[in-house]
């Protein structure tokens, strides 16, 4: 291929995937049209990730106000802002809840998307971008766990790191250093202290919101200039108009999630679900407590990494992480049918894991609760 051609070919590429000739109001906000079908439901998924996220935001912002981050005062200052602070408790509350809801639709909409073929050409760059936001959405939950600088939270953190380090043994030559490596930048010092807060608390306020901003940013331009997906009939039997109809709809999905939302932040605390004492502050002479767990939506890799050798997770979750990167390609000619087969297995996996993950980690292990 000569590189006239090369050049070319990445032109007409790059030409598909942002057809800049759509850059304007008309074609993506007064011409589009939303398919209706019975999947349906799944268009108002992403939106919603959206508002949890802009709930982070403001909630974050406020909690900045008062949290330290530091060793001494973090546990402290987290406890001031829920019994001292006028309408602490409800933000921090609101912060917190909005994480898990933030994550369940992140992950509801990438299972719809998929079902519906929306990784399709040319959509590839909304899903890879999608992709990343997922990444990035559990980052934000690993390193926000720690801030609080309880107990439960530094002991869990302490078995994450430690799980970034066993991947060495399993790689070749001087790749078998590199887990370790990037466990000791990401934890600052010998043991989780002062360090690992502050890199913690840095890449949870600033480096993660920021590259979330520009992957978030490129993700809704794409899915705008491509309108959206053909869902389960191609092509869709009935459509409507984004703007207005579907856009009220989807304002009103928001108004419903902040109705639940405050609702919950007021009646229930998050730890109220927890089984032991959430937070109690670290003590560093403490003993880890029984029964260590890290957030719900890490069970669908935790009780396998329980039950299972740490190599065959490792391969696992490789494939797994390559198969969603590799989706577009891998999945191009599979029939929406098959999609949804998949994708139902891989929500049944999903929450099978993380309603049942104790109970089936108890049965093969053996043990009682
Ligand atoms: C912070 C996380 C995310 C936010 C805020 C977000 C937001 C959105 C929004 C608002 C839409 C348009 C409405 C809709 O189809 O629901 C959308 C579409 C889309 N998203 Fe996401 N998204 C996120 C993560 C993901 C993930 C994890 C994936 C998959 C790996 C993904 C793949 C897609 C695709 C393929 C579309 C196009 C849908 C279509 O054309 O029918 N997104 N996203």
């Amino acid at each position: 291929m000569s590189l006239y051609s090369a050049i070319k070919r990445a032109k007409d590429y790059a030409a598909e995937r942002f057809p800049i000739e759509k850059l304007n109001f008309h074609s993506m906000v007064e011409k589009k049209e939303v398919p209706v079908h019975r999947l349906s439901w799944g268009y108002y998924l992403g939106g919603a990730a959206l508002f949890f996220l802009l709930v982070q935001i403001v909630t974050g912002l406020m909690l900045l106000f008062y949290y330290q981050p530091t060793v001494s005062d973090a546990h402290a200052s987290v406890e001031y802002i829920s019994d001292y602070v006028v309408g602490g408790a409800l933000v921090r509350n609101m912060h917190s809840w909005s994480s898990s809801m933030m994550i369940a639709c992140v992950i509801a909409h990438l299972l719809t998307a998929f079902a519906m073929k929306a990784f399709e050409k040319p959509r590839e760059i909304t899903w890879l971008t999608g992709v990343g936001l997922l990444f990035l959405t559990f980052g934000f939950g690993f390193t926000g766990y720690l801030l609080p600088w309880n107990q439960i939270a530094v002991n869990a953190t302490k078995i994450g790191l430690q799980s970034i380090e066993q991947v060495g043994q399993y790689l070749p030559g001087q790749m078998a250093q590199w887990p370790r490596a990037i466990r000791e930048t990401i934890q600052g010092e010998a043991a989780v202290g002062q360090a690992t807060l502050s890199r913690f608390y840095a890449i949870h306020v600033i480096v993660l919101p920021f590259a979330l901003a520009a992957l978030l940013g490129l993700h809704l331009f794409s899915v705008q200039l491509h309108g959206m997906s053909r869902g389960v009939e191609d092509p869709p039997r009935r459509q409507e108009k984004f703007f207005p109809m579907f856009l009220i709809k989807d304002l009103s999905v928001w108004g419903v999630a902040f109705f639940l939302l405050f609702l919950m932040a007021l009646c229930l605390p998050f730890e109220s679900f927890s089984p032991y004492p959430l937070f109690e502050a670290f003590d560093p002479n403490g003993s880890t407590p029984d029964g260590i767990k890290p957030e719900w939506y890490f069970y669908f890799v935790y009780y396998p990494l329980e039950l299972l050798p740490f190599g065959v997770i490792l391969v696992g979750s490789g494939l797994a992480m390559l198969m969603l990167l590799l989706t577009p390609w891998l999945f191009r000619s599979t029939s929406r049918k098959t999609l949804r087969i998949l994708a139902l297995v891989g929500a049944a996996y999903f929450l099978g894991m993380t309603l049942f993950g104790e109970d089936i980690y108890h049965i093969f292990k053996g043990g009682g609760q």
